[in-house]
């Protein structure tokens, strides 16, 4: 969407900070032994406190309330009961909801508890080069631009982006225009980010894998090629200077 009224700023920063909210209450509750069911269950309910619904059911039926990968799972993982974290665990969880009509995205990896199978740098990775990406959005920027950002960071750093899976413009519906902001340069892509819009910027780092592919249960993505992949995401508003970051408050950049 297009901010045009101050309510509508409203209206995005209210179901921001649900999501970011939500997100980085999970992420410190996430322990060892615990199922993933449980902590979609306490996601839920900080959700539902704010008034807000899960984005993935409303918009696609999903079977849960927020995303919750793990390992070899890229996203889009289900909440389950028969899947326990453990120390040293890649975790990726994605909050995404809406709130008076208003939606919002985010979501960030990190690894559970110590790092005992070197996760740590994948995901720092992917942090700075949100940042980094983030920083260098206005009003008038190529989108593709942004996509080579993203590609040349990761290359730099000896990772690898994946190719079909991308952010988003949302804030009237979960996925709006522009569609596509890819994480490498699409020469196809010829559209510009615009002052005032709300876009919901990714990044998909990977250490082996270029494209995801979707598993039997018809919701986890996993690698082509395996390996790992680190994710973070905020919901922004595009200005003439430094965009607006709606999730700030879910502090994936600390
Ligand atoms: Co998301
Ligand atoms: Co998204």
């Amino acid at each position: 969407m297009s901010i045009t009224r101050h309510e509508e700023l409203i209206g995005m920063k209210k179901v921001s900070e649900a999501v970011a909210c939500t997100l980085k209450e999970m992420r410190n509750y996430a322990k060892p032994g615990m199922t993933t069911k449980q902590l979609d269950n306490y996601g839920a309910k900080i959700l539902s406190d704010f008034g807000a619904k899960s984005a993935p059911y409303l918009t696609y039926g999903f079977p849960g309330w927020t995303c919750i990968s793990v390992n070899n799972e890229f996203c889009h993982g289900i909440p389950s009961d028969k899947r326990t974290l453990q120390e040293g665990d890649l975790i990726n969880i994605d909050v995404s909801a809406e709130l008076n009509g208003f939606w919002s995205d985010n979501g960030g990896s990190f690894v559970l508890g110590e790092d005992i199978n070197q996760h740590q740098k994948l995901i720092n990775a992917s942090k700075e080069i949100l940042h980094k990406a983030i920083h260098s959005i206005k009003g008038g920027i190529r989108i593709s631009d942004i996509g080579f950002l993203i590609e040349t960071e990761a290359k730099k750093r000896g990772y690898k982006v994946i190719k079909n899976l991308t952010g988003h413009g949302i804030g009237r519906s979960l996925h709006e225009e522009p569609e596509n902001i890819a994480n490498f340069k699409d020469r196809f892509n010829r559209a510009r980010f615009r002052k005032n819009a709300v876009v919901a910027i990714e990044t998909f780092i990977t250490t082996t894998s270029t494209y995801a592919e979707t598993l039997k249960d018809g919701w986890t993505m996993v690698g082509n090629k395996g390996g790992f992949m680190a994710q973070h995401e905020h919901t922004i508003v595009v200005t003439d200077g430094k965009p607006i970051v709606l999730t700030e408050m879910n502090e994936i950049w600390n």
